[in-house]
């Protein structure tokens, strides 16, 4: 594609506006009070990668969360794909948002407000740098715990993420590159905005609770099943991770991810199995399964 463009533009509500145009109003409630969800998604040479789990997961966070839209599932996808055609990216992440919108008065009944519909598509996000992608990350585990089930279940891909905030915060300001939650009861559960894998006597173990369920995540399982490396969804304790012969974490923004050290202990620079999966998941991309074109 050519070079993207030097203003982005913006889909809100039906319109594609420039950034500096694009508005959405003060009282919205998405931004008031975080009352809304998203998702994101992205596109490699031109293809956007799993868009129809995306969007499942986009459209089982807004039935849990009550939200309503005005679009199909067939015009989301075309605003998506019409918004990373607008932008001229071919290597893109893209955030879509749906939040309750504006209310009709002062003191807001949530179930009488017109929904904000939003799309931004940006130059492709990697989590790390190239360096890090290549020797590994540093996480430590955070001294806050994950929501429960029955409180915001972290499978609501909502708005609202101060808590992940906080643990970035955190581990950034400890020197660390990421932090990872523990649920309630000690478990293993994810990092700030990824899956988390552990690799112990070649077999692959992830969190199965207490998480959001990442597309990436499933897809690592997938290549596994497919590449025939052991696996297995299993609760893990901070033990796993400090005796793992490999860690790695996933997500859209940028796949497997190698960990070299967790809360101060080395952990294998990246090891056979990550590389494996990364180089699986990469050529996935490349051959353009489960992708759709800009
Ligand atoms: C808390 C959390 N866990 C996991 C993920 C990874 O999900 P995905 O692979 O769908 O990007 C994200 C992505 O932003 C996240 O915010």
């Amino acid at each position: 594609m050519e070079q993207p463009v030097a203003e982005p533009i913006i889909y809100i509500d039906g319109n594609f506006e420039p950034l500096s145009v694009a508005r959405i109003s003060p009282l919205d409630q998405g931004f008031l009070l975080g009352d809304g969800i998203f998702d994101v998604v992205s596109a490699w040479d031109s293809k956007i990668f799993m868009l129809d789990a995306h969007l499942d997961r986009f459209f089982d966070s807004m039935r849990a969360a009550r939200l309503e839209t005005r679009l199909s599932r067939e015009q989301w996808v075309d605003a998506i794909v019409e918004t990373t055609r607008r932008n001229k990216l071919s290597d893109a992440s893209i955030r879509f948002i749906l939040t309750r919108g504006v209310p009709d008065g002062v003191v807001a009944d949530p179930r009488h407000i017109q929904p904000t519909e939003m799309i931004w598509a940006a130059p492709y996000i990697f989590l790390a740098d190239e360096e890090k992608r290549s020797t590994g990350i540093r996480i430590m585990i955070s001294s806050m715990r994950g929501f429960a089930p029955d409180t915001l279940d972290p499978r609501f891909k909502c708005l609202d993420r101060l808590s992940s905030q906080l643990i970035r915060l955190e581990a950034l300001e400890a020197g660390y590159d990421d932090a990872v939650w523990l649920d309630g009861h000690g478990y293993v559960a994810e990092a700030a905005a990824s899956n988390i894998f552990v690799v112990k006597n070649d077999e692959i173990f992830t969190p199965q609770t207490g998480i959001l369920r990442g597309i990436t995540r499933a897809t690592v399982l997938e290549l596994a099943e497919r590449g025939g490396i052991p696996h297995r969804e299993s609760q893990l304790t901070a033990f796993d991770l400090y005796s793992a012969d490999e860690v790695f974490t996933c997500s859209t923004a940028g796949g497997p991810l190698p960990v070299r050290e967790v809360s101060g202990r080395a952990i294998a620079a990246t090891g056979p199995i990550t590389e494996r999966i990364s180089e699986l998941y990469w050529q996935m991309r490349a051959e353009g399964e489960y992708s759709t074109p800009i």
